[in-house]
């Protein structure tokens, strides 16, 4: 059901037209009429979105006046500058964290909150310097981030230092997920999804970028092709346009949007049942000896992405659960145990103290009743 493609993607292939066409601007109105937000470019990953949405933060590409029409408001954000240090979390995929190295900015690693996974705010907060113009998460397993706190935290570093820090959210395990009554990604910062292969929803591989308004929307539009705007009526685009601004090879092309149109039709059915199976979870491993549960708040509604727990003695309950033909894994490593980050190493002592214990169940749309009940009996029978 997720990697369904059908006929649509068969007549996409035999179109003639396979690059960023029709199928694209069909399937980003589906995901702008779905969020309930106008500002969104679909791209080939959320890898590129994130670098895109980073690049389009530096100072050196805004382009001309813009940081003269800045410095007349009264929130004078100065841009990106090379060297600038980006707040973020170790734990989550090295695809949010190696865009900030590849924009030639510095990371400085915030802890996590033990009982969400998501990134420690107090930590972050104290970690706010005159130099935090950018502050960047995931949301754990599609869990969401406090975000009227995150809104706090930024007001209070325009306080302090004349500017509101940026925020990037990485969505890629939240597609579905709602804070405070809203889908994660519409709450007013850069926002990146993945529909990569094992994603909610898949293209084969692509990503989404929301942005907070029309001018970010319409320079993302420009800057995912080379700067070159595809919907003008030149007799020859690539030939005729004069590029004000470069930009990358990120487009979406038809054959990854017919896909992603195919599967968008399945989403709230493959959300609902990830968290069905986490709801079934949460109930029949409540009080078993050797596992923590995450905390639920009553504001935000994650999409399950995954279902991580902490165990005790870690490896041995995942040696036992694979003798018993269940996948228990953390997921993902840590980042900054990587030699490439290795200049930015801090304490982080929450996770320190968490990683020995993580682990995550299964919890897809795949799950059955039978399976998920499978998966409780050979947690309960110990490790
Ligand atoms: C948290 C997170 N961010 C970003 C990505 C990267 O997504 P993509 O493969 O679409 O670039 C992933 C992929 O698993 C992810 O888990």
């Amino acid at each position: 059901m997720a990697a369904s493609a059908g006929p649509a993607t068969s007549r996409t292939l035999e179109s003639g037209y396979i690059g960023q066409g029709p199928k694209v601007e069909l399937f980003e109105q589906q995901l702008r009429d779905r969020l309930g937000h106008d500002f969104l470019v679909t791209v080939n990953s959320a890898t590129s979105a994130e670098h895109l949405a980073i690049h389009m933060l530096k100072r050196a590409s805004t382009p001309k006046g813009r940081d003269e029409r800045l410095k007349g408001g009264r929130d004078v954000w100065p841009g990106l500058e090379l060297g600038d240090e980006v707040l973020t979390t170790a734990l989550t995929c090295t695809a949010t964290n190696w865009p900030i190295l590849a924009n030639g900015l510095r990371i400085k690693w915030v802890d996590i909150d033990p009982e969400t996974l998501n990134v420690d705010l107090e930590d972050l907060e104290r970690k706010l310097t005159p130099r935090t113009k950018l502050i960047m998460f995931v949301h754990w397993g599609g869990y969401p981030v406090d975000l009227e706190r995150v809104s706090r935290i930024c007001a209070r570093a325009k306080d302090m230092f004349g500017f509101t820090p940026r925020v990037i959210e990485d969505c890629a395990h939240a597609f579905g997920s709602m804070y405070r009554g809203r889908p994660i990604g519409t709450h007013g910062n850069m926002c990146t999804f993945s529909f990569q292969a094992i994603k909610h929803v898949t293209t084969g591989d692509g990503g989404l970028l929301t942005l907070p308004d029309a001018e970010f929307l319409s320079r993302a539009q420009l800057l995912r092709w080379y700067g070159i705007d595809r919907t003008s009526n030149r007799k020859d685009f690539r030939c005729e346009a004069d590029i004000g601004e470069w930009g990358f090879k990120f487009h979406m092309n038809d054959i990854a949007a017919s896909i992603g149109i195919e599967n968008l039709k399945h989403a709230d059915e493959l959300v609902n049942r990830h968290r069905n199976n986490a709801h079934f979870y949460d109930q029949a491993l409540a009080s078993v000896p050797g596992i923590t549960l995450l905390a639920r708040h009553p504001d935000r509604e994650s999409a399950f992405w995954i279902y991580s727990i902490l165990v005790e003695r870690k490896m041995d309950f995942q040696r036992a659960m694979k003798e018993r033909g269940v996948a228990a894994s953390q997921v993902h490593e840590r980042n900054d145990i990587h030699s490439c980050v290795s200049e930015f190493r801090t304490p982080l002592p929450t996770l320190d103290r968490v990683v020995p214990s993580l682990s995550a169940i299964p919890v897809g749309w795949w799950v059955t009743d039978e399976e998920r009940e499978y998966v409780v009996e050979c947690i309960k029978r110990g490790w």
